[in-house]
């Protein structure tokens, strides 16, 4: 039996249930990565092997590419618990000695949004993962003690977007770090194939194609646009995902056909109507689109970046040719400079 989450994010109950049914429950059903899996698959026979824990390990990447359920399937792997939290919601050294004391021998902690933890909480963790032990100050001034408390061997799986953000100190205590990238359209069309194969709905070759390409290289979207397509083939057709169902639900959703959003797109325009082309700081950037600088950085631009439509110099933001051409927009003679 599995331990219950300690911190769980909140989420919308319908998406929550489907989300588990649809995330692979063994390695052979999980679709892609392959580089990371091989590795995994090493460290992973090397630690059962030896009969230890496996060692700490990073997973970094764009959102909705599959780090928790990684972790999940590593535990699965080590036949252990998961214990699952997240860097904002370890608001105090208290909280993570809390999570770390209750810990059982062998246990996998999944911290996710690492790069969000403050850093005195981050500091309790060095020592931790070092040499498993929780070293915690006691009183103020003169009278401070320090108290140490030995931990169970753990296993920290810790998953970030910003890899950047990490402090050195930190990733040098992780064995390994692995980087996860966008799918490849061929895997990303077997996701949905699987997906749709679960949730029992019909689907034409067309609308599978068209579903691959808006998803952004990103399994969870993929999803999430499926379901979608679901809701659309139930209410306007006869249930069947098909090509038209597929592209009525897209241009309802304002998602085009390469999957960019309404803020994607504004991104852009941005960048083109009132920067010429860029370069363009973020945070100018941030101000002039209403969107925190924060969401630019992890949510739009990777994929923009991906699709060849941004590009980030140390000057600022360029929107390239390919930009141009996809938002219909006239390349100035003088071309955007990119350094
Ligand atoms: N669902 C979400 N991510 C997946 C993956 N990598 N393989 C199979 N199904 C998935």
């Amino acid at each position: 039996m599995s331990n219950p989450p300690i911190h769980a994010p909140v989420k919308e109950k319908e998406d929550t249930v489907l989300d588990l049914t649809l995330r692979p429950q063994k390695w052979d059903e999980y679709i892609g990565q392959e580089h990371v899996k091989k590795n995994l698959n090493i460290l992973l026979r090397a630690a059962k092997g030896r009969n230890e824990p496996v060692e700490h390990i990073l997973l970094s990447g764009p959102a909705g590419l599959g780090k928790t359920t990684m972790a999940h399937l590593i535990g699965r792997e080590m036949n252990t618990n998961v214990r699952v939290t997240s860097g904002p919601a370890i608001e105090r050294v208290g909280d993570l000695a809390s999570i770390l004391t209750n810990l059982l021998a062998g246990d996998i902690l999944f911290i996710d949004e690492i790069h969000r933890l403050n850093k005195l909480v981050e500091e309790v963790l060095y020592p931790a993962m070092e040499a498993r032990t929780l070293d915690i100050i006691i009183g103020k001034g003169p009278s401070a003690r320090t108290l140490q408390i030995e931990l169970p061997p753990f296993t920290l799986i810790a998953a970030t977007t910003r890899p950047g953000l990490l402090s050195s100190p930190l990733r040098s205590r992780f064995g390994m770090t692995f980087r996860l990238d966008f799918y490849a359209l061929d895997d990303i069309q077997k996701i949905i194939m699987r997906s749709a194969r679960i949730l029992g709905v019909g689907m034409d070759e067309d609308a599978y194609a068209i579903l691959a390409r808006s998803s952004r290289f990103t399994p969870r979207v993929a999803n999430r646009l499926l379901k979608r397509m679901r809701d659309y083939a139930q209410v306007h057709g006869n249930g069947k995902i098909t090509k038209d169902v597929a592209a009525s639900t897209l241009a309802l959703l304002e998602i085009d056909e390469k999957g960019l959003e309404q803020m994607d797109r504004r991104i852009l325009e941005i960048i083109v109507q009132k920067f010429g082309g860029g370069p363009v700081g973020l945070q100018t950037l941030a101000a002039a689109s209403f969107e925190e600088g924060d969401s630019i950085e992890e949510v739009y631009e990777p994929y923009l970046m991906q699709l060849g439509f941004l590009e980030r110099t140390s000057r600022g933001r360029v929107a390239t040719p390919q930009a141009y051409r996809h938002l219909g927009i006239k390349i100035p003679s003088q071309a955007p400079l990119l350094s």
